[in-house]
Order: C-alpha cells, then structure tokens, then sequence
C-alpha cells in the first residue's frame, strides 16, 4: 500500500530527518531502491520525470509500482517531479500517483499562485498531495530546466504563495542545481530556517546528487524532509553496467539477468546509503 506524502514528511519534519526522493527511470531501478529502503526499514518516495511517464506510459509504470508495492510494510509514495504540463497532472493523479510537483516557476508568481491552488484542489480530489515551486532550481533535468541562475523571489512572496496554495511541500532555490556539481555548491541554509519558521512546511531540497553529508545534515536540522536523489542513481546503474559489460567483453559471456542484477545491487546501496545519511534508516 502507498502512504500519502503529508504522513511520510511530517514524522521526518517533525524530527529533522529527511525521507531520501529517488528518481528512477525503469522497473529495475523501481524495484531497487524500494528493496534498500525495506532493507534498512527507511520511508521512501519514488519519483518519476515526465519524461519518463511518457516513455513507459502511466499505466505501465503505474502498474509496476503496484504490484511492487502490493504488500510492502514501509510507508513509500508515489511522486511526479518537475511538472509543468497539466495534462500530464491530471493523467498522473487519474492513474494513481500520491502526490506531484506543479512546477510554473516559468510563469509569472501570480499566475503560478493561482494555477497551484487548482492544482492543489485537483489533488484533494484524488487523495493526493502537492509540491511547489516558484524559482528556478538550475541546472538540467530529464530535458527540463536551464543553467541560469534563478531570480529568488522575497520571503514575503514566498509566504504569501504557500498561504495562498496550501501545498504540502515547498521547493525553493537553496543555491542547489541538478546533475553534477559544475562548483562546489554554495547553500544557503537560511532560507530554510527562515521559511519555516514562518510557515512551517516540509521543505524539498532538490539537486541532492553532489551534496556533502555535512550539506544534507545541515539542510535536514533545519526542515528539508524531502531530499531529492537523480543523478546519483543514474550513475550507479550506467556505471555499474558498464564495469560488468567491460568483464563479459573480456569473458566473452553475455548474459543480461546478471548484468541487471549488478546493477540492481549498486542501486539498492545507494538508496540505503541515502538512507542513513538522511537519518531516515530505521524510521518505518
Ligand atoms: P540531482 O539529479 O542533482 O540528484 O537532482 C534531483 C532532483 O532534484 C530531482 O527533482
Ligand atoms: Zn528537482
Ligand atoms: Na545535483
């Protein structure tokens, strides 16, 4: 069974640990990080792109996190990240994802503001709950975003939109970027503690992948709950095969359940790496 996002962020909110947000990209990486987070008893949430979704189609992934979550005694979710297209919204919430990241920081606040309260009211609809954003978070992702340094909007907007919208889980710009590091990332841990000493809400810190234990801790103490983890993964399950396809070169044996099954070991290490970096290891 799923867990709605709100009741797997606030224990980890409550008592400053964060729930690693694991993008994958296939059934083997699925099934994976879910093995390393029953492994270690950590709450996960699954994260898919939308260039995913439309790769495998919501109903195939859909199905596959079913009959991989049918029996799990861990509290997982199901997440849309960076989503700007709400036809693909609505598709994810009518299948059956738990929660989606509404992500208009490309649209003037306002008009971001307004169109996150119905996204918001379409989500309560399903049961489901709502990420936001309003400032770019650099760096390149699945195809989205840009390297540009984002506008930061004030505290004052800030508020105001998540007084506005009620979203479950707010995504600002913290000095973090997606993908690989280009230099050696500048956080601005402040902005955390002064959002939610104002607005207490689970804080979402994305471009994980990079990130020293010390960053993750420091953003963790002060209300990010919600780490997402891409990048990492990626490198994982491409850089493990190709370490195990060089051997079935040199062997001049090929046989694709074993190459998957190296593959799905550095997966599930680097969920339960996440896992207890995070202090979320022996929480569910
Ligand atoms: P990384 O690829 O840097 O880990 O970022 C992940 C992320 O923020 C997904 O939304
Ligand atoms: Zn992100
Ligand atoms: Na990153």
């Amino acid at each position: 069974p799923t867990t709605p996002l709100p009741e797997i962020l606030a224990p980890a909110f409550a008592e400053r640990y964060g729930v690693p947000a694991i993008n994958v990209f296939n059934e083997l990486s699925m099934a994976a990080v879910l093995e390393g987070a029953v492994e270690v008893r950590s709450p996960l949430i699954v994260q898919t792109s939308v260039k995913t979704v439309k790769q495998m189609g919501a109903r195939t992934l859909f199905a596959i996190w079913e009959s991989l979550t049918r029996d799990i005694e861990i509290p997982v979710a199901l997440h849309l990240d960076h989503c700007p297209d709400r036809d693909v919204i609505t598709e994810c919430l009518e299948t059956g994802w738990t929660s989606v990241l509404f992500d208009a920081h490309e649209l003037p606040v306002e008009e971001n503001q307004r169109q996150t309260i119905e996204v918001v009211a379409q989500a309560r609809k399903h049961g489901a709950a709502v990420e936001g954003e309003i400032e770019a978070i650099t760096g390149v992702e699945d195809g989205l975003g840009t390297d540009a340094p984002s506008e930061r909007q004030t505290l004052d907007v800030q508020l105001r939109y998540l007084e506005a919208t009620g979203v479950d889980v707010f995504a600002p710009a913290l000095g973090n970027a997606h993908g690989a590091y280009k230099e050696a990332p500048v956080l601005d841990f402040e902005r955390v503690s002064a959002i939610v000493e104002a607005h207490p809400v689970p804080i979402a810190l994305h471009g994980g992948s990079g990130l020293s234990d010390e960053q993750f801790k420091e953003m963790i103490a002060r209300g990010t709950a919600k780490v997402n983890i891409s990048t990492a993964l990626k490198h994982a399950f491409m850089k493990s095969g190709l370490e195990y396809l060089k051997e079935c070169e040199a062997s001049d044996k090929w046989e694709p359940v074993k190459l998957f099954d190296v593959q799905a070991r550095a997966m599930r290490e680097l969920a339960m790496d996440m896992a207890n970096t995070f202090g979320s290891a022996g929480r569910a």
